[in-house]
């Protein structure tokens, strides 16, 4: 195994009517800003719930983050947050919001031009304390310091992560799922699935409980996603999604291995220029990532066959191809397209991607060999 740091101070509040629990974690002395989306949670009773547990606090609101959170909407929260001395946020969301609480908590209190924080990576120094109520398992924001922001104005989709923007707690009530629409539990489903492959398909560092931890969340997801798709009210299942979609992403399973995030990487450009929901840009892009990357990827792919996909073919490259087969098939289960034609991408998205990759002169996945020469390869094998 590698070296590593592992550090994560998110308390987990898991269960049904976990809602009620929020004010015993918050002071009453602070004037807290709720930070939601575009109105699921008015209609879901999330919204209820949450002025409930909190109607004895100085309670205000802001509405209106988008899926894929843009940094031009963050910036009003940011400017009623100065305006109003808010103490405390609380995200009720998935992770467009968690993710834009997030921003909003590390602009508020940054000096300077706050686009720095995620342009230039420029270090935050402090940060307003905030919670999240989770209502969408898929991101893992609700558990790590990573927030994805866009900017409508260049089309540009980039990620921060810092210390300070660690959610204090979360709360987790499966029972939110019941008013998911199909395609966002099968997003959710697949962004957890991938988080996990960013974090275990590299290659062996002799690490086997962290594969197994890696292959367990895999393995739950594959039993239990299924059940959930069929029945967003089926309370089991959806505490089994939720714990693995927190679990694949808030940084126990990538201790002391090895990180690819390409995928990501070349999904996140894939949605800042075409709005292709994030999940979806991972079941397009994933594949080819896999086949065009299977020599440097050879010895834990045989493994993933094996150990998640139970198949036992001998021949070598067989065995990968059907494992590579099998997970695309997965992502077909749920009803998600795969190939960029399936989204009428066209080439000069293609050619977009890769001069961004090529501009930025960034090398991708766990060898940092992913090239800009590479990206095109990688997305021509998914036209
Ligand atoms: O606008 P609202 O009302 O919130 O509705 C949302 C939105 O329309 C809706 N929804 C959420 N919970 C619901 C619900 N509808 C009915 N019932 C509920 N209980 O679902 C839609 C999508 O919500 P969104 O928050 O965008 O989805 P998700 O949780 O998949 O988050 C996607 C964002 O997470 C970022 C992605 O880049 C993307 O911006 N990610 C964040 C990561 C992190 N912080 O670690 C890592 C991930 O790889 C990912 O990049
Ligand atoms: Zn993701």
């Amino acid at each position: 195994m590698q070296n590593f740091n592992f550090y994560n101070p998110t308390r987990i509040i898991f269960g049904e009517n976990a809602i009620s629990e929020l004010q015993n974690f918050i002071s009453k002395k602070y004037k807290i800003l709720m930070i939601y989306g575009k109105g699921s949670i008015k209609e879901n009773g999330i919204y209820d719930q949450v002025k409930l547990a909190l109607k004895d606090y100085n309670l205000l609101e802001f509405g209106g983050v988008e899926a894929n959170p843009s940094y031009e909407t963050l910036m009003k929260a940011v400017t009623i947050v100065k305006k109003e001395k808010i103490d405390f946020l609380l995200a009720v969301g998935g992770g467009s919001v968690i993710d834009g609480t997030k921003f909003i908590s590390a602009a508020s209190l940054f000096d300077g031009n706050a686009w720095d924080i995620l342009s230039k990576k420029v270090e935050i120094k402090k940060a307003i304390s905030f919670a999240t109520v989770l209502t969408l398992p898929a991101s893992g924001s609700e558990m790590n310091n990573g927030a994805v922001i866009s900017r409508k104005e260049s089309h540009e989709k980039l990620v921060f992560s810092n210390e300070l923007v660690y959610p204090q707690f979360s709360i987790l009530d499966p029972s939110v799922c019941t008013s998911l629409p199909k395609e966002q539990i099968a997003n959710g489903i697949i962004d957890a699935f991938v988080h996990v492959i960013e974090q275990y398909l590299t290659f062996p560092v002799n690490s086997p409980l962290q594969d197994r931890f890696a292959e367990s969340i895999l393995n739950t997801l594959i039993e239990e996603g299924p059940k959930l798709f069929a029945n967003s009210s089926d309370y089991e299942s959806a505490g089994n999604i939720m714990w693995c979609a927190t679990m694949a992403l808030n940084g126990l399973i990538v201790c002391g291995v090895p990180e690819d995030w390409s995928t990501h990487m070349i999904g996140h450009e894939l949605t800042s220029l075409t709005g292709i929901d994030h999940a979806q840009t991972l079941a397009i892009v994933l594949p080819g990532v896999l086949s065009v990357m299977k020599e440097n990827k050879k010895i834990k792919l045989l493994q993933y066959a094996e150990k998640v996909w139970n198949i036992d073919e001998v021949d070598e490259s067989k065995k990968i191809n059907l494992a590579i087969e099998k997970t695309e098939k997965f992502f077909h289960f749920f009803n998600v397209k795969t190939k960029l034609s399936d989204y009428k991408v066209s080439l000069g998205v293609i050619d977009e991607i890769v001069a961004r990759f090529e501009k930025r002169q960034l090398k991708l996945g766990e060898r940092s060999d992913i090239t800009s020469d590479k990206v095109r390869e990688i997305l021509r094998v998914r036209l």
